[in-house]
């Protein structure tokens, strides 16, 4: 098995268990919590179950994008950029830096607290903007799956 393989493998693997975890908190987890305790308690039991989520999801996100650049670099494919034909490789790429971004930073400095304090004043719309974030990112990444398949594969 070359780089290029082995790189790929770890790229598709670290997407499954990434853009799969975040199918089960949009479809099951979260309309899950509009059946569970008092509306004020179910932000914060939801974080708390998303919260070992987020750690599987820092790690295969630096994955996805270690590996991803790895084959680029490989193929020496940098000037894809620069080349509309390939909207899917920048589709992969903002994807990739809005979970960084989200998780690494915007989740533990800011969205965190704020979504807290929203839910003690509004705690049912706020659980449905959580869910409609999830729906948003969720779309954007099954997308980009498929662009990529296609793009890669379907000449
Ligand atoms: C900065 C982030 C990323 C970079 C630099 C990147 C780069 C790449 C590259 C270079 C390829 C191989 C292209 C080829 O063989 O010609 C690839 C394949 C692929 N990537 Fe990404 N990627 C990134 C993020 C993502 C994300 C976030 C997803 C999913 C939402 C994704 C899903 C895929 C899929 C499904 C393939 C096709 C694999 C195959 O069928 O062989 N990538 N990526």
């Amino acid at each position: 098995m070359d780089d290029l393989v082995l790189a790929r493998v770890v790229h598709v693997v670290a997407v499954v268990l990434w853009i799969g975890g975040v199918a089960f908190v949009t479809t099951v987890l979260l309309p899950g919590m509009k059946k569970t305790g008092a509306p004020a308690e179910r932000v914060s039991m939801f974080e708390r179950m998303e919260g070992g989520f987020a750690w599987q999801a820092r790690l295969t996100t630096l994955l996805t994008g270690a590996s991803g650049f790895y084959m680029l670099y490989v193929l020496d494919a940098w000037e894809r950029y620069g080349d509309p034909a390939y909207w899917w490789l920048h589709a992969m790429s903002a994807i990739w830096l809005i979970f960084t971004l989200m998780l690494f930073v915007l989740e533990p400095l800011v969205l965190h607290k704020w979504f807290e304090r929203r839910a003690r004043e509004q705690p049912e719309s706020t659980l449905a903007l959580i869910q409609r974030l999830h729906w948003v990112l969720l779309t954007a990444s099954l997308i980009t799956v498929a662009g990529a398949v296609v793009g890669v594969h379907g000449g």
